[in-house]
């Protein structure tokens, strides 16, 4: 866990005053940048000391044998995980014969900062080597958001004090050597070495590596080319072999010199070119960028982050640590996917390894929404991915005797990556997750041709899928049994209540889209009698309830399992799953993450306030959060229940959780999910923001500590932004038509006339639930 301040609290930046070799491998995460298509780590430019090495292309993997005490039918044989390809980013430095190490010499001041605005990470320092020579070395780095090949350095070494002679060697690297993978010797054998040498190319300032992964033949190309700035002195040369291909650029510095390296790095992979046509690739990218030259690519990426900006900001006021947290959430939001074009956007992002790159429900669930609001355009490619790989869904479901399509729970390739089905493939509810993205896109933005041409073909194989794994009992109810909800310390539980209110809802939509899209319907053979079973399975569907407590079971016969002894666990025992066997997890009243709860958010029309109010002061002392994905979640609620003061500190935990390092696995990438759930929590929660058909409702309310909250949302072309004082809120319309809108339940009409003000109801009055001992929110 990151104990020291590491990070100075700035709205608009992330600045680093000191290089922390202890939590090196925290921020490279922190610092990665991406543009959902390639990703690097922060690592530093001369590659070592590192804490996990990382330059990754969104898709390419490789697969590897998944281990199985004891096999069964269905268990999916091949795992995949994410390589770290060629490495572009690398710029070794010697200074007078010794390597520009920080671990030895003396540093005399170190900064990295990630402009959030500018979109590049810059890094300056001054270092004296164990032989006295003192030199400043700058970098400015980018991963370039208008050109989704291309990643840049620019990097200047400068002598202080005395002549130095330095020599700067920028490289490719494949197959670099990583800190070991996880316990599992299969997956370390896979991982090692991953890349055969097919080219290799250095010429005058050029470079070129072609790469192919063994198992899952996936060709990678990385190509460099270079701009030299120096005194009269300097010489360069260039060599490449099947792993290394390096440009050697040598000066002697006056004091007060500068030798200056431009780095532009293209890449590109695939499962089908051939390997001149993907030199080829890489070489046209590399062209395309030495057009805008380093100043254009940094001008287009600051004019790509206004545009973003101007749609997405959260302003906060009152608590600078939320402000910069939430800007620095969307940020890496907004790297994940806004260039991932119809490929996954993992749960790290393309910020680190951790869950093996894999995408979850994560992606619908959670970053998504904020995606919806303010870039569109990444949703539905996000979508087509899905769409994509739905013949490997469609193949999953005929495997388990189901009709449609059944969507993984974790991968990278489309095809199942979950070795453990109690918690991965049983885990349905994905399948209604990503039906639920698709009605929220297209009400968002009206978008009826992405609807007929790839919504109406992911609603309808996953109505298939539900109405399948369902049945009806002898009194006509509709029960989903043996599934697992997103609390994953259930598992096969029958009708859980969050899975069948989420597939009632994916039912309803695919029956109102087939009548939307006559045409695809007949494409897809749905007929009049197939959408009306969908509709009677969801009106029918049970929701568990219990009558003596007045609570919503998580599922059936949820609430009679014996309570977890909270009292008798200690602090060091979470999370659970690490010190207590899922049996007894199973078998008792104990919560991972948000469900129930989650349920009251997504599927907020089922539950009035009281019954909200209740089924939250039920689940909250059970909910141990030992996931972060569920902190936003009880955020929202808490919030809508009027505990507002605990709706601040979840929000504060989910802003927090990787820049204070929370969970202690920032080194292994960032919490995507968990990063879009600070907006999840500001605007749902404290903005009360929820679908209204096709419109949005609002029902803001501040806690204490902030004195003002304001964002953004796009909807249907236009505009709206939400401005919260304690008392008030202000409505305007920014850009485009007018928008009908209810504020606390009431409708109103947004337009051009100017802004609408209303004042805020108080909040109703509870006692606010508590947690499980030692499981209070952390963060503040
Ligand atoms: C959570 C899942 C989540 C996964 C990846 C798990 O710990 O329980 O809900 O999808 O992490 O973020």
């Amino acid at each position: 866990m990151i104990t020291h301040r590491s990070y100075t609290v700035e709205p608009w930046c992330v600045r680093e005053t000191a290089l922390g070799l202890d939590v090196l491998a925290q921020s490279e995460s922190v610092f990665a940048l991406s543009n959902g298509h390639v990703g690097w780590r922060g690592n530093l430019d001369e590659g070592e000391p590192h804490g996990l090495p990382g330059s990754y292309l969104n898709g390419v993997h490789e697969l590897h044998p998944l281990p199985y005490a004891e096999a069964g039918y269905g268990y999916p044989e091949s795992g995949q995980t994410v390589i770290n390809v060629t490495n572009g980013k690398v710029l070794r430095l010697l200074v007078d014969d010794e390597p520009f190490d920080l671990r030895y010499g003396r540093l005399v001041a170190h900064e990295r900062v990630l402009d959030l605005r500018r979109g590049v990470l810059e890094r300056s320092c001054e270092w004296t080597s164990p032989a006295g020579t003192t030199v400043r070395v700058r970098s400015t780095r980018l991963v370039s958001l208008t050109q989704r090949a291309v990643a840049a350095v620019a990097y200047e070494v400068q002598a202080v004090g005395g002549r130095s002679r330095v020599v700067i060697q920028s490289e490719l690297v494949a197959n670099e050597s990583l800190p070991e993978p996880g316990d599992d010797p299969r997956t370390a054998r896979a991982l090692k070495s991953p890349l055969e040498p097919e080219e290799d190319v250095a010429v005058g300032n050029r470079l070129r590596l072609v790469h192919r992964t063994k198992r899952s033949g996936l060709r990678v190309a990385v190509a460099a080319d270079h701009t030299v700035t120096g005194p009269g002195r300097t010489t360069t040369s260039s060599e490449s072999n099947v792993d290394v291909a390096r440009l050697t650029v040598t000066s002697v510095l006056e004091p007060g010199e500068t030798l200056r390296v431009e780095k532009l790095v293209a890449h590109g992979w695939s499962g089908a070119r051939s390997r001149p046509a993907m030199s080829d690739q890489v070489e046209a990218a590399l062209a395309a960028a030495g057009h805008s030259g380093w100043q254009g690519l940094l001008d287009e990426q600051r004019a790509c982050l206004d545009d973003f900006w101007a749609r997405a900001d959260v302003e906060v006021d009152g608590d600078e640590e939320i402000q910069q947290a939430v800007r620095f959430a969307l940020f890496h939001v907004f790297q994940a996917g806004a260039r991932a074009e119809q490929r996954a956007i993992p749960a790290k992002g393309l910020t680190g390894s951790g869950y093996d790159g894999h995408a979850f429900w994560d992606t619908e669930t959670f970053v998504l929404p904020l995606l919806t609001y303010t870039a569109p355009d990444a949703v539905a490619e996000a979508l087509r991915w899905r769409q994509n790989t739905l013949p490997a869904a469609r193949e999953r479901a005929a495997q388990l005797g189901l009709s449609g399509a059944a969507f993984p729970w974790r991968t990278i390739e489309g095809s199942e990556g979950s070795a453990y089905w109690p918690a991965g493939t049983a885990a349905f509810h994905v399948n209604a997750d990503i039906a639920d993205a698709v009605v929220r896109y297209v009400a968002a933005t009206g978008d009826l041709g992405f609807e007929a041409g790839t919504g109406v073909e992911l609603l309808v194989e996953t109505a298939r899928l539900w109405r399948s794994l369902g049945h009806h009992d002898t009194h006509g109810t509709f029960h989903i049994d043996g599934v697992t909800g997103p609390d994953e310390y259930s598992a096969v539980a029958d009708d859980n209540t969050y899975t069948n209110l989420m597939a009632r809802a994916n039912l309803l939509s695919a029956a109102d889209a087939v009548e939307r899209h006559p045409e695809a319907a007949a494409r897809l053979g749905v007929d009049e009698e197939e959408s009306a079973a969908w509709r009677d399975a969801a009106e029918a569907v049970h929701l568990p309830f219990n009558d003596e407590l007045g609570v919503h079971e998580q599922h059936a016969g949820f609430t009679r399992y014996q309570h977890w002894d909270f009292a008798g666990t200690r602090p060091d025992q979470y999370p659970l799953l690490l010190h207590f066997p899922y049996f007894d997890l199973y078998r008792k009243q104990v919560v991972k993450q948000a469900d129930l709860v989650l349920a009251m958010y997504t599927c907020d029309s089922h539950f009035d306030d009281e019954q909200l109010a209740r089924n939250f002061a039920y689940y909250e002392p059970l909910t141990v959060r030992d996931s972060s994905l569920s902190a936003c979640c009880q955020a929202v609620i808490a919030a809508q229940a009027g505990h507002l003061r605990l709706a601040y500190a979840y929000t504060a935990e989910a802003a927090l959780m990787d820049l204070a390092d929370l969970e202690q696995n920032t080194r292994d990438g960032l919490y995507i999910a968990s990063l879009a759930g600070t907006w999840t929590a500001l605007v749902a929660g404290f903005g009360g923001l929820r679908r209204d058909g096709t419109g949005l409702r609002f029902a803001p309310r501040l806690p204490e500590r902030f004195s003002r909250l304001a964002f953004s949302v796009q909807l249907r072309g236009s505009r709206l932004r939400v401005e919260i004082g304690p008392d008030k809120a202000t409505y305007t319309l920014l850009s485009g038509g007018p928008l009908a809108i209810r504020h606390h339940g009431t409708p109103l009409t947004v337009n051009g006339d100017g802004p609408v003000v209303r004042p805020l109801p108080p909040p109703p009055v509870r006692p606010a639930p508590a947690q499980p001992p030692h499981r209070s929110p952390k963060g503040r």
